[in-house]
């Protein structure tokens, strides 16, 4: 009797879940995250109807903008790690300055540093031409971040797609969230677990600085007053230090940039790993990892540089954890019809 029950309201939720699904395509009814009692989580499946081409169109237009310029993966991969810091992954970050928003790209993390932009408007209106106001900026973000980074030789995974994008942005948050790169290594992991991300997170996304560049200013600190005392980071190699000094000055020269990784700064690999145990990470975010006094990251640093795959591995489950932060799913938010504002 009792097992009769339960085989009955199985079918009924079954039977609902199926009727909902087709009077909203794109709409996901599994059972993630509660959310009143019916739930939207993300599914790599949500688009499957309403916008199969979604990812094919993404590709195409990533291929060509990278082949013109490789730094746009790293500039797209930051993006996403920016966006889904502040609000969760809502695209709060795209949205331009106007009468009711702040934009946070004047923040300090972002001013004169996240690109990218144009290129994501390039999708946004490909997509729109092929499935209007079907695929949000936020997923745009994400589905960019992971092109970008299966182009410059990275991991592939599954994506769970279904975000929503912001009617808001935070010009505050995104000053307190974003960690500054003279970070040490108890501020990373606190930054990071406010976000729900623990220290295998924050090594394994660190790994996504095996691509792109930084300004002289964002590793100066390091080259002429580690610790207020005028001296430079006792933890650098020397060769690599006096390298830095030739292209980054003491006083000005603060927009000159410097790969992440310049062992193989276009390519996707675990050589950023490799050139931390060898006193050559460019960030101090990126030297504490190892030199810090926390013994999981030490450790997963070393690990990372001897076992690629198995760096390839964490950077894509740490990824899809990242893109899962706190999105807008179900009626919540909108699909914008312009990244760069609200409908
Ligand atoms: C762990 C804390 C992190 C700190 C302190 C940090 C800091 C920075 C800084 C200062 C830059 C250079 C910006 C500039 O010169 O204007 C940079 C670049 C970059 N970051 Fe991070 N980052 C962190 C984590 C991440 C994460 C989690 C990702 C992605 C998953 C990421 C991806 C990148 C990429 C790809 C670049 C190069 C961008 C380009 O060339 O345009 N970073 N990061
Ligand atoms: C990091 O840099 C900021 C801005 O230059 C500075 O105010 C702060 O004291 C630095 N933090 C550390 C730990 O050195």
């Amino acid at each position: 009797m009792h097992f009769i029950k339960v085989t009955l309201l199985a079918m009924i939720a079954f039977f609902l879940s199926v009727k909902l699904s087709l009077a909203h395509p794109g709409f996901h009814f599994g059972w993630g995250d509660h959310h009143r009692g019916i739930s939207f989580g993300l599914s790599p499946q949500f688009y499957q109807f309403s916008c199969p081409q979604a990812n094919d169109i993404v590709m195409s237009v990533l291929e060509k903008a990278i082949a013109k310029d490789m730094r746009i993966a790293a500039s797209l991969l930051r993006l996403h790690f920016h966006d889904c810091f502040v609000q969760g992954c809502d695209a709060s970050i795209l949205l331009e300055d106007s009468a009711r928003i702040v934009s946070e790209k004047n923040s300090g993390p972002n001013k004169n540093s996240v690109r990218g932009f144009e290129v994501i408007d390039k999708i946004k209106s490909k997509l729109e031409e092929a499935c209007p106001q079907t695929v949000s900026c936020a997923d745009i973000l994400a589905l960019a971040a992971r092109g970008s980074t299966v182009l410059s030789g990275g991991p592939n995974w599954e994506l769970p797609l279904g975000r929503r994008d912001s009617k808001t942005a935070s010009l505050s948050d995104s000053n307190k969230n974003i960690p500054p790169p003279n970070a040490t290594i108890e501020n990373l992991v606190t930054f990071f677990k406010r976000q729900g991300l623990d220290e295998v997170d924050l090594v394994a996304l660190s790994g996504a600085h095996t691509i792109g560049v930084a300004r002289c200013v964002t590793f100066k600190q390091r080259l002429y007053n580690q610790k207020g005392n005028n001296q430079p980071d006792e933890n650098l190699e020397k060769s690599f230090y006096f390298d830095l000094k030739t292209m980054c000055p003491k006083s000005g020269g603060d927009n000159f940039i410097s790969p992440l990784d310049f062992g193989s700064p276009r390519m996707f690999d675990n050589t950023y790993f490799k050139l931390i145990l060898r006193g050559k990470g460019l960030l101090n975010s990126d030297e504490v990892l190892l030199m810090g006094n926390v013994k999981e990251t030490r450790e997963l640093v070393k690990k990372y540089a001897q076992d690629e795959s198995l760096f390839f591995e964490q950077f894509a489950m740490s990824m899809i954890k990242m893109g899962n932060l706190r999105p807008l799913t179900g009626f919540n938010g909108e699909v914008r019809k312009n990244c760069r504002r609200v409908n």
